[in-house]
């Protein structure tokens, strides 16, 4: 048993910036990985730092700096950097037995047992079919072979600004840049329940969810009438933590049963108590035919999940579930490690606690602030959207940005995309550490509204 209070962390030296950050070593660094690694990603781009440790709450770089980790790796370590359960059973497992490809081993079937515990559904709706993965592209790939299989029809709908992934099913479902050229014939995008930014302009409640009955208009008019499945993130992560408005995904539900249409819910970034529940489905008890899960699923390892309902346990027997990593001895120890810590630790109860303190003051800074257009979130998965002026809602990229370095150089840790700055705390965070991380956030957001005037 480990000490409960292993990630402790004395709050006045934490954050503890010694040198201005990225600092000198992080810059020598990182130029020398940069020479030969290409593609980084804009928190990178504007922050290159170059961590060296992390420790439950905190990340430390390789100048000696010591930052509050807002960010989970990208909503991957939910229950700290290096959990000691956790670095237990992973280094255990590589003793042991590294790889026995779809072979059961007792580790992996101890995990699909445990996961059968945990998973949504009654019944034939019970999702008991699963299958093992090394990363969120690849189960949300699975998903969608498994949809196509089970319907004998071969469309997508899925929705704007919602991303599944790189592989190129995946970014099908998704926005795609020049580079990934043409969407493939079969996948259609249609609106999201996103009222700070409603495309249809209309007010929640009194527009009755429009932007689901569209969706019969683009069944009708776009499609062959040949949708196998509609996949949607309950939560969006990249997106800036959009929250869909009570009632969107039930319609959903409801639609996808009126049309024979399977509903996928990707979890890979909302599942395992980011949102302050196991899953993110449940806090609309709707119950998918299909989930994929990731991320916070190995809290750090590469092991992700594609589970369906029990009555298509047959079909799935036909998508082959063999991976070179998929489902490792390494993987599943590190994933039922992680889910037995959310139970003992009770970390759906703490991820809700901590959203709810956190949004709360959120909350205030949106009231305050000219330039903070939406707070927004659940759990441990929040956002807030920057914004030039209220009423026209033009998004304010530079202040996105600037806001990311200003608290970034102050010592916290945390995710950008363009005006929307994200944040995801592990989900063991104490209550003082999370206020002092808003502390720095609120600063950073009143030093960059007098600064652009
Ligand atoms: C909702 C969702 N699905 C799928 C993926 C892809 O996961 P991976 O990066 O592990 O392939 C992501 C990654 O951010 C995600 O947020």
């Amino acid at each position: 048993m480990y000490d409960k209070n292993w990630a402790k962390v004395d709050l006045d030296n934490v954050p503890r910036m010694v040198t201005p950050a990225p600092g000198p070593k992080s810059h020598e660094m990182h130029a020398r990985a940069a020479q030969y690694m290409k593609g980084y990603s804009s928190q990178v781009r504007l922050f290159p730092v170059v961590f060296e440790s992390g420790h439950g709450c905190t990340l430390t770089d390789v100048d000696g700096n010591v930052y509050i980790d807002f960010s989970s790796g990208i909503y991957v370590t939910g229950l700290g950097h290096c959990h000691p359960k956790v670095t237990e059973a992973v280094q255990r497992a590589a003793g042991e037995l590294m790889n026995a490809h779809d072979y059961t081993t007792p580790i992996k079937m101890r995990l699909l047992e445990k996961l059968a515990d945990i998973t949504m559904g009654e019944g034939r709706k019970k999702l008991s079919g699963m299958q093992l993965y090394d990363s969120g592209t690849t189960a949300v790939e699975a998903g969608l072979r498994l949809m196509r299989a089970a319907t004998g029809k071969s469309e997508f709908i899925s929705f704007h600004r919602d991303f599944h992934g790189k592989t190129m099913g995946a970014v099908g479902l998704a926005r795609l840049d020049a580079s990934q050229g043409l969407r493939a014939p079969g996948f259609f995008l249609a609106p999201r329940g996103y009222c700070y930014r409603c495309e249809f302009r209309q007010k929640y409640p009194d527009c009755d969810l429009l932007c689901v009955d569209y969706l019969r208009t683009i069944i009708r008019e776009e499609t062959a009438g040949r949708v196998a499945g509609i996949v949607l993130e309950p939560i969006q992560g990249w997106a800036g933590s959009v929250v869909p408005p009570d009632g969107w995904i039930r319609k959903i539900r409801a639609l996808c049963d009126e049309y024979g249409i399977l509903l996928m819910a990707d979890e890979v970034l909302t599942c395992m108590a980011r949102t302050g529940k196991m899953f993110a489905m449940q806090h609309w008890d709707t119950v998918p035919d299909v989930m994929t899960l990731g991320k916070g699923f190995g809290n750090g390892f590469p092991v992700t999940a594609m589970l369906v309902a029990d009555q298509y346990k047959e079909v799935i027997e036909k998508i082959s579930a063999s991976t070179s990593y998929g489902g490792n001895p390494m993987a599943c120890a590190a994933a039922l490690a992680s889910i037995e810590v959310i139970e003992e630790e009770r970390l759906c109860e703490r991820s809700a606690h901590l959203g709810e303190i956190l949004l709360a003051r959120m909350k205030q800074l949106e009231a305050s602030s000219p330039i903070v257009g939406e707070a927004r979130g659940l759990g441990c998965l929040l956002g807030l959207e920057l914004v030039k002026d209220k009423a026209t809602k033009e998004p304010f990229d530079l202040a996105g940005q600037l806001v990311y370095q200003k608290a970034f150089r102050k010592g916290l840790a945390w995710i950008p995309a363009g005006h929307i700055l994200r944040m995801s705390p592990p989900l063991i965070m104490d209550d003082d550490l999370a206020m002092k991380a808003l502390d720095i956030i609120e600063e950073s957001i009143y030093e960059t509204q007098r600064e652009l005037g």
